[in-house]
């Protein structure tokens, strides 16, 4: 059985806190120990050249987002993890992208509305300081997603909507140009904690409520230290219900000292003291990784060259598959055959046509009917539609010359009527 590849990207705009660690990156990390899965994680650095113009800012974070996934414990022998902009075939994907995907559906886009509604209501014209970088956003996500043929990407609930125009764009492009693409879907965890922040809110940069994953430790007790919590006195009982320092503490805590400090709440533990465990439980659980990070941010040519073999093996199927694409859309060697493309109607009901089907058995399949019905190719089975499409697309691009490559999926009628075949289809792409 073939894989279910994941992907996901981080945009590296800031410092890492513990909220990510505990909502995705402990997660994520977890899931590459799953045999039937392959992963793909990448830092996605021109995305965070919408939001962050000062390149100090963008260098340092891609160094300190690269260094604590790494030191948290993210094997890049198990996952192919890469920083988006030393693989340019994504950005060229994005050019192809964007010719298929209409403006209008990126006028209804969440993050685009939102800094218009935000012009809006403060009376200002409503493009103000909106840049085509911001409005091109989620077609960028869809080549970061779709270059990969990625099946599964897990996102927060405000990045659903791109995982569907992600999907719309390999709609649109596979109806246009053949199937070349896997549709993604976004996967939710609702078991994933959100972690609360300072002030009980969700732990957000935005919010500035953050606890740094490596802050030292003189800087995560002085932080703890400014959790909000009630007014309650040493001795009187404490609620667990909506206590910010209680489910941080639970995210770092085994349910049996989770137990305990449920108990000690009950006996009205000082919330100093509440505070002082707190602090002890996660610089014992981060006090390791910490030694690795600061290693990692003292060595970053260490970090660079992970990143470069990442980056390598990323391109290994990005480079090929892009050469694909092009030949797909009309880029070609001029000495190379022209691609059948979408032919008159009238034209098309005279024509030999490619059928792509399923069988009960699960697998996928293509045929090649003469314009008189008669089969004249039976493909084998294929596992992804995917891999029928592609070699579809080879014969209408190679002709004959494809069918030798193909061999091993092929059942061909007769030769002859098939050279014929494919000649007029051919011809009638011309
Ligand atoms: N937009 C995502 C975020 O801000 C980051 C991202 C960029 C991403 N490209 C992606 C996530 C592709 C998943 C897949 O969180």
């Amino acid at each position: 059985m073939s894989k279910t590849r994941f992907l996901s990207g981080i945009t590296p705009s800031g410092t890492p806190h513990l909220g990510n660690y505990a909502g995705m990156m402990r997660p994520a990390i977890a899931a590459t120990h799953d045999p039937q899965i392959e992963n793909y994680y990448f830092l996605a650095d021109y995305h965070a050249l919408i939001k962050c113009q000062d390149p100090a800012r963008v260098h340092r974070s891609t160094l300190e987002i690269a260094a604590s996934w790494l030191a948290a414990g993210l094997d890049p022998e198990r996952v192919t993890f890469y920083r988006q902009s030393d693989v340019p075939e994504i950005p060229e994907l994005h050019w192809m992208l964007s010719c298929v995907t209409g403006k209008g559906v990126l006028n209804r886009a969440h993050a685009y509305k939102a800094a218009q509604d935000a012009n809006q209501a403060s009376g200002r014209e409503s493009d103000d300081g909106v840049t085509a970088g911001l409005f091109m956003y989620p077609v960028l996500m869809g080549a970061d997603i779709l270059m990969f043929n990625a099946h599964k990407v897990p996102v927060g609930r405000d990045q659903i909507q791109h995982i569907e125009m992600a999907r719309d764009m390999a709609a649109s492009f596979n109806h246009l140009y053949g199937v070349h693409f896997t549709l993604p879907e976004a996967v939710i965890d609702e078991q994933v904690a959100t972690l609360p922040g300072l002030d009980g809110r969700k732990m957000s940069k935005s919010y500035d409520n953050t606890i740094p994953l490596f802050a030292p430790r003189a800087q995560l007790k002085k932080l703890i230290g400014s959790i909000v919590t009630d007014s309650r006195a040493p001795g009187e009982p404490k609620e667990v219900e909506g206590s910010a320092l209680f489910q941080i503490y639970q995210a770092f805590a085994t349910p049996e000292q989770t137990e305990a400090l449920r108990q000690a709440y009950a006996d009205g533990i000082a919330w100093g003291e509440a505070k002082e465990l707190l602090f002890e439980r996660i610089d014992q659980g981060i006090a390791p990784l910490r030694a690795r990070y600061e290693e990692l941010m003292a060595q970053p040519a260490q970090v660079e060259a992970i990143l470069q073999a990442g980056a390598q093996r990323a391109r290994a199927s990005a480079t090929p598959f892009m050469q694909q694409l092009r030949s797909a859309v009309g880029l070609r060697h001029l000495a190379q055959g022209q691609p059948a493309t979408k032919t008159s109607k009238t034209a098309k009901t005279q024509l030999p046509s490619f059928k792509q089907y399923r069988e009960t058995d699960g697998k996928f399949y293509f045929k090649l009917l003469a314009a008189d019905g008669t089969l004249l190719l039976q493909s084998l089975a294929f596992a992804q539609p995917k891999e029928a499409g592609q070699a579809i697309a080879r014969l209408q691009q190679e002709g004959l010359a494809a069918i030798s490559a193909l061999h091993e999926s092929l059942d061909a009628a007769g030769i002859d009527a098939l050279t014929q075949a494919l000649q007029s289809l051919a011809a009638a792409a011309q």
